[in-house]
């Protein structure tokens, strides 16, 4: 087989980089390792930065979002009781964020493939890419027990954390960066009315919680627990005690608990490798980089990514320019970093690291002075919703 572009990996990163690809006429064939419906169960990140929405509608694949998406001009974050409200539109000048799950964007991707009648190949075995060094890079694998072989002009490695493109990179090409934090969140998604319209992040003497939703039906909560904590100690009860605890007093008062449909607890962690890229192979999304989900940020980051390759290649294959693909690693590198520093500064101030430690009451201290006035929250908020993508010239 022979295309364009070779996408390894079928989560939101390859996804809609062969969506904006497709448009365009660039071929691309997608593999993954697992099912559509496995990729589909995963329950992950929900708030999406508005250039990520321009992406979607510009990749043909917004509508459902837009009609189905909630705006929010608004974040809440609670520290010890009280409610501070971070007006988002109001501080970046009109911008927002929408609040809409990744199964969701998946689901609308996927469709869009189907319809666009491209090839993809799920439960694809021993996925390898090849030759990234020379220009004529080729991915093998494996289906149904025959080895198959697409040659390409590029590789994007678009296949998460776990795999195999930052893998196949030689020994010493590249520097990994990393920050694993002392707790995890544990995460619970239930068909409960969600107990606030705008998200509250919560900082309380038990430690972070998040209120989050993915509809006005269903909620998606989260409470800070310690590294080595097991899911199965969870009971929903035990969930919903705790989480309640947590909880500005009102808002626990509104609470309305059910069974869960989703439990799991996720390590935080910061992880960044350099370069992004090894010849005519780049890296996109989790591949290459994992920020902790207190600014959420991970599937935004991811986004931003494919924004770059994608107007990259455009240029590349619409307008003969031979400069740019060398350069996609050091254009996008630079985003991830904010958006790595960002995580972990929300993370460093809303959460408990050690109890009565000196770094927890500066924490402490500059999340009140981030919160005190105006000028201050406009930081944050200009970060929350994303910072504007790089032009490519
Ligand atoms: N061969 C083929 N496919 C693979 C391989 C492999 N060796 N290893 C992993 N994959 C596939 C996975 O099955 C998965 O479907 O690559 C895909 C990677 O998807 P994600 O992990 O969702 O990563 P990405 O698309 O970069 O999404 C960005 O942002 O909010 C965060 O973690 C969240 O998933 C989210 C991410
Ligand atoms: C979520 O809805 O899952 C979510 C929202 C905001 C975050 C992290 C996760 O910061």
């Amino acid at each position: 087989m022979k295309t364009q572009v070779a996408i390894i990996g079928s989560g939101p990163s390859g996804l809609l980089l062969g969506q904006l690809l497709n448009s365009q006429g660039i071929d691309n064939i997608i593999l993954d390792r697992v099912s559509p419906d496995y990729i589909l169960g995963r329950i992950r990140a929900g708030v999406i930065e508005q250039g990520f929405v321009e992406l979607m509608k510009e990749a043909g694949v917004a509508e459902r979002m837009l009609r189905e998406g909630e705006i929010h001009h608004e974040v809440e974050i609670a520290v010890h009781g009280e409610y501070h409200t971070i007006n988002l539109t109001e501080l970046t000048g009109g911008k927002s964020v929408t609040v809409y799950g990744q199964t969701e964007i998946t689901h609308d991707l996927m469709d869009a493939r189907n319809a666009s009648g491209q090839l993809s190949f799920y439960e694809a075995e021993n996925v390898m890419p090849h030759d990234m060094k020379s220009d004529k890079p080729y991915v093998t694998f494996e289906k149904d027990g025959e080895t198959h072989r697409i040659d390409c002009d590029y590789i994007a490695g678009c296949d998460g954390f776990h795999g195999v493109c930052r893998e196949s990179i030689p020994k010493g090409v590249l520097t990994e960066y990393e920050r694993v934090y002392p707790f995890g969140w544990l995460g619970l998604l239930s068909d409960t009315p969600p107990v606030n319209f705008e998200l509250i992040y919560v900082k309380s003497d038990e430690g972070f919680a998040l209120c989050s939703k993915r509809s006005e039906t269903r909620s998606r909560y989260y409470v800070q627990v310690p590294l080595d904590e097991k899911v199965e100690n969870w009971s929903d009860d035990r969930f919903w005690e705790e989480f309640k605890r947590r909880l500005p007093e009102d808002a626990a008062d509104r609470l309305v608990t059910g069974p869960s449909i989703e439990k799991s607890i996720a390590p935080l962690r910061s992880f960044v490798v350099e370069p992004m890229q090894y010849g005519q192979m780049f890296l996109l999304g989790d591949a290459a980089h994992i920020v902790p989900p207190t600014g959420a940020k991970g599937l935004n980051l991811a986004a931003s990514d494919v924004n770059t390759l994608y107007r990259i290649l455009l240029k590349t294959y619409k307008e003969g320019r031979t400069d740019l693909t060398a350069r996609y690693s050091e254009i996008a590198l630079r985003r991830v970093w904010h958006g790595v520093r960002f995580s972990w500064w929300m993370t460093n101030m809303l959460h408990h690291f050690y109890r009565d430690s000196i770094e927890d009451k500066i924490r402490d201290s500059e999340l009140n002075f981030f919160l005190a006035s105006e000028h201050r929250r406009r930081i944050l908020a200009e970060q929350y919703v994303g910072l504007p993508y790089e032009d490519i010239e």
